[in-house]
């Protein structure tokens, strides 16, 4: 199936991996979560709260094309060759997939404190570090 997948991109003239297109959704959304998240402590601003909670939702839907992207390339480009990178990325990626689902059922963001929900959206922030800085690892040495 990757093999399919890879012949009719190359057949469209798309020939680069594709799970770098993707990263950014998952990337740009819990970054986004998380400032509006502490942004939403400031005087008055409390409603940025919901907009880091839209961030969490939609951050989440690009869980599953981003993690599937990267497994392809990972067939495709890597063989599927096991490396500790690789082990890594899985890792925190089925961690950040779990935060971010209990988030979603969880938190209430009309209700947003500094608490144990508030530790998890900065949870979120570290293991999306963690993906990006491995995955730069892969690619860059
Ligand atoms: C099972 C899950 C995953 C696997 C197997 C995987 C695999 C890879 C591979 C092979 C690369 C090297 C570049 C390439 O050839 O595509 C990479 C790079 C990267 N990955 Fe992942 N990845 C996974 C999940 C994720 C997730 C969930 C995120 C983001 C939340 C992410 C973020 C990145 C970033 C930022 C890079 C650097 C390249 C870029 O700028 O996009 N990865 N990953």
């Amino acid at each position: 199936m990757t093999e399919m997948i890879f012949d009719f991109l190359t057949k469209i003239g798309f020939l680069h991996p594709v799970h770098p297109a993707l990263t950014h959704i998952p990337m740009g959304m819990v970054m986004g979560a998380v400032i509006f998240r502490f942004g939403s402590f400031l005087p008055r601003l409390k409603v940025l709260a919901t907009t880091g909670y839209h961030c969490l939702i939609l951050g989440l839907l690009g869980m599953p094309p981003t993690i599937f992207a990267g497994y392809l390339d990972w067939q495709h480009r890597y063989d599927g060759e096991w490396e500790t990178l690789i082990v890594v990325k899985m890792v925190l990626a089925a961690l950040l997939s779990i935060v971010m689902v209990a988030l979603a059922v969880i938190d209430k963001p009309e209700e947003a404190r500094l608490d144990k929900k508030t530790g998890l959206y900065a949870l979120m922030i570290l293991l999306a570090v963690g993906l990006g800085y491995s995955g730069g690892e892969l690619i860059f040495g």
